[in-house]
């Protein structure tokens, strides 16, 4: 049984979306429990095509691309300072071939994958069914729930070799209450969590966990960006009247996928100030 201090020494851990917000958390989180990380994601700043990735992307992809908020390469460096192994890779994991050629590069250089933590997400849209883009539902199902698919079935039979693995899949409140104006996210975020419990149900049998994390909400560059309004309104809600932070939801990550938490798969764990619990 790991100590608490080197929760995570010599594991190798996958974060996807991981150039900035939860994911570059994350990924620092991880870091700092011992693991070494390979950060992924469709904008890295030294990738001269990103402009075009943004525009394929959408609404945040291209604000995060002009403003240059994407920090892939910077943490890993981050990383490496503290004497891990990590870098960064471009990612779109709604790209099958793309995915498959990452993980394979990924064991080249490491021998095998012992974690995989699937954040990629879109969070740009709300719209009621009337006007819900018929584009942003389709990329909404190819991003967030189709693309963690990819990268589950993609390092499972690594992790299956192994006889051990842990995966994290990032669901959220939308996903179990619902969300007015956001049909094709919660839809998504809600199809993580039935995905999450049978991936679970199969991988028991080769020790691999899969579980997921339910985030309220949380303070992040993509959380900020939203109406403020709106904004205010959720934190007004959550019972701790205040949005989480992004260790939060790394702190919670580090712990699933460690060995003190071996006994617990299938599960939603909410990280949410208690924002559905019920007030009046
Ligand atoms: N922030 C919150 O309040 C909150 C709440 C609930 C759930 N979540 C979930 O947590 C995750 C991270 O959210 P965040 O707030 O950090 O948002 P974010 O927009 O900062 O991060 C999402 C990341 O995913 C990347 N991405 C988008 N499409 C991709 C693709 N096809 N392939 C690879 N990477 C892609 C983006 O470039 C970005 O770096 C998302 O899955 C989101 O749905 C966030």
């Amino acid at each position: 049984m790991s100590s608490w201090n080197d929760l995570l020494k010599g594991k190798v851990a996958v974060v996807t979306g991981a150039s900035r917000g939860l994911g570059r958390a994350d990924a620092l989180a991880l870091a700092e429990a011992g693991a070494d990380v390979v950060i992924t994601d469709i904008l890295i700043e030294s990738d001269e095509s990103s402009e075009e990735e943004a525009e394929r992307f959408g609404p945040i992809a291209q604000v995060m691309q002009s403003t240059k908020v994407m920090y892939a390469d910077q943490t890993a460096k981050e990383i490496q300072a503290m004497g891990r192994q990590s870098f960064s890779m471009k990612m779109d994991v709604t790209d099958r071939e793309q995915v498959q050629e990452v993980f394979e590069k990924i064991i080249d250089e490491f021998g095998k994958i012992d974690i995989l933590v699937n954040n990629a997400g879109t969070l740009d849209h709300v719209s009621q069914i009337e006007n819900q883009n018929d584009d942003f539902w389709e990329r909404d199902l190819n991003v967030n729930l189709t693309g963690a698919y990819n990268c589950t079935k993609a390092v499972w039979p690594y992790m299956k070799e192994q006889g051990d693995g842990r995966i994290i899949n990032m669901s959220s409140v939308a996903g179990t209450l619902g969300g007015f104006g956001q049909a094709s996210y919660s839809a998504t975020k809600g199809g993580l969590l039935s995905f999450t419990k049978s991936m679970a149900l199969e991988g028991a049998r080769h020790g691999i966990n899969v579980n997921a994390i339910v985030p309220g909400i949380i303070s992040t560059e993509a959380f900020n960006m939203g109406n403020q309004k709106m904004n205010e309104r959720m934190i007004n809600r959550t019972a701790l009247k205040k949005p989480g932070e992004p260790e939060d939801i790394a702190n919670a990550i580090t712990f699933l996928v460690s060995d003190k938490a071996k006994y617990i798969t299938g599960v939603g764990l909410n990280v949410s100030g208690g924002i559905e619990l019920f007030t009046y």
